[in-house]
């Protein structure tokens, strides 16, 4: 490639700013210049100051840093064509025509049909006189790789998302500090944890702080009456003695009708069934912020690194990779096969075919 962009797309996540440092001093290392599209592809569409280069001062100081320096934002202008090809003359403007994406699926997706779209879009400039045909002929394709950054844990393609790790640290100590105070009252708390439709950081919370009871989207109480099993699990904790109660729930978790089981109405099960002393904690966007974990830090450097090494490494009409982690290496697998495979669970919940999703979340690629 000629120059690369790199950019954070989608919800900030700890670890961006990591893999964003990983990205520009690879490419410095290795020659290639680099730039960071500022507020995702909405910097993209708008051009000018929000496209800058980079030297390796410019990403000092950022590695621990949670959120994005860089900035992320929606762009209903890049779902249009015209915003696109808008965004392929700016890149063009600055030589790039190599980008690492790190966002969630549908980022990622975003990306890829823009990739797609590429020659297309250079003709459609061409033509209105609105980019020069050399420039065009010099960059006939557009390579990308893609990281997964989303506190979620929700892609297939990666054991690991960028940001999960640090999220899953802070809600373990936002819990340690309700139980005290929970135990103290001898009451009951319910905690919603995010994640969207995928259970992980309330699963992994659960049994950090040893929680009795979770619930989460992949795997409903797969009994009717699990309000009653719920409340005879708590009377038989306080007969022992035990001074709280914590309920995690997920944001997205579904009982098996698909009703939503929300923390408001955990509250009401243990409230008005058994006269719990009972709060709810919604942990919300605190979850999202703060230093980012050790993990997160050395994950986000390595697929970095691994990210740029691709795109140098990609023919250049090579299908786009997605940068992750799978049994404890960096892999590289074909990015649209992940989006597709990610998509497949999150439709498979929403039909409550939990234990097909399941099957799919756990599947792996080919070797
Ligand atoms: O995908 C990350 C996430 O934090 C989810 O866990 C949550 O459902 C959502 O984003 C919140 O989105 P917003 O920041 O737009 O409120």
């Amino acid at each position: 490639p000629d120059s690369i962009g790199v950019l954070t797309s989608g919800g900030d996540a700890p670890g961006m700013n990591a893999a964003v440092r990983a990205v520009v001093r690879t490419a410095l290392a290795e020659g290639v210049d680099v730039y960071a599209i500022y507020e995702g592809f909405r910097g993209m569409v708008e051009g000018g100051d929000a496209i800058r280069p980079m030297g390796s001062h410019d990403v000092g100081g950022i590695l621990h840093r949670g959120g994005t320096v860089i900035g992320t934002a929606r762009s209903d202008r890049f779902r249009t064509r015209d915003g696109r090809r808008q965004a392929a003359a700016n890149l063009l403007a600055h030589g790039i025509d190599a980008l690492v994406v790190i966002g969630g699926d549908g980022s990622l997706t975003g990306a890829n049909l823009f990739r797609s779209e590429w020659p297309e879009l250079l003709e459609e400039l061409v033509e209105a006189g609105e980019l020069d045909a050399d420039v065009a002929a010099a960059h006939p394709h557009l390579r990308l790789t893609g990281m997964v950054g989303s506190i979620d844990n929700d892609m297939f393609g990666t054991d690991m998302t960028i940001g999960a790790d640090t999220a899953l640290h802070r809600i373990t100590e936002a819990i340690d500090a309700i139980h005290a105070t929970a135990a103290s009252h001898q009451r009951s708390f319910v905690v919603e944890v995010m994640g969207r439709n995928c259970g992980y950081l309330a699963l992994m919370s659960a049994l950090a702080t040893g929680a009795n009871w979770a619930f989460i989207p992949e795997n409903p109480p797969q009994i009717d009456d699990w309000e009653a099993s719920l409340q005879s699990m708590v009377r038989a904790g306080r007969r022992i003695g035990r001074r709280s109660n914590l309920v995690v729930v997920a944001e997205g978790a579904r009982d098996l009708h698909g009703e939503p089981i929300t923390a408001d109405r955990v509250q009401k099960i243990l409230e008005e069934g058994l006269g719990e002393d009972t709060r709810v904690t919604i942990l919300g966007h605190v979850q999202r912020g703060g230093a980012t974990s050790a993990f997160d830090r050395n994950l986000s450097t390595q697929c970095g690194y691994h990210a740029v090494q691709e795109l140098l490494r990609l023919g250049p009409d090579e299908e786009p990779k997605l940068i992750g982690i799978r049994r404890n290496r960096i892999t590289s697998s074909p990015l649209m096969e992940a989006v597709e495979r990610t998509h497949a669970v999150a439709d498979h919940l929403q039909r409550q075919e939990y234990d097909e999703a399941m099957l799919l979340r756990g599947g792996s690629f080919a070797e």
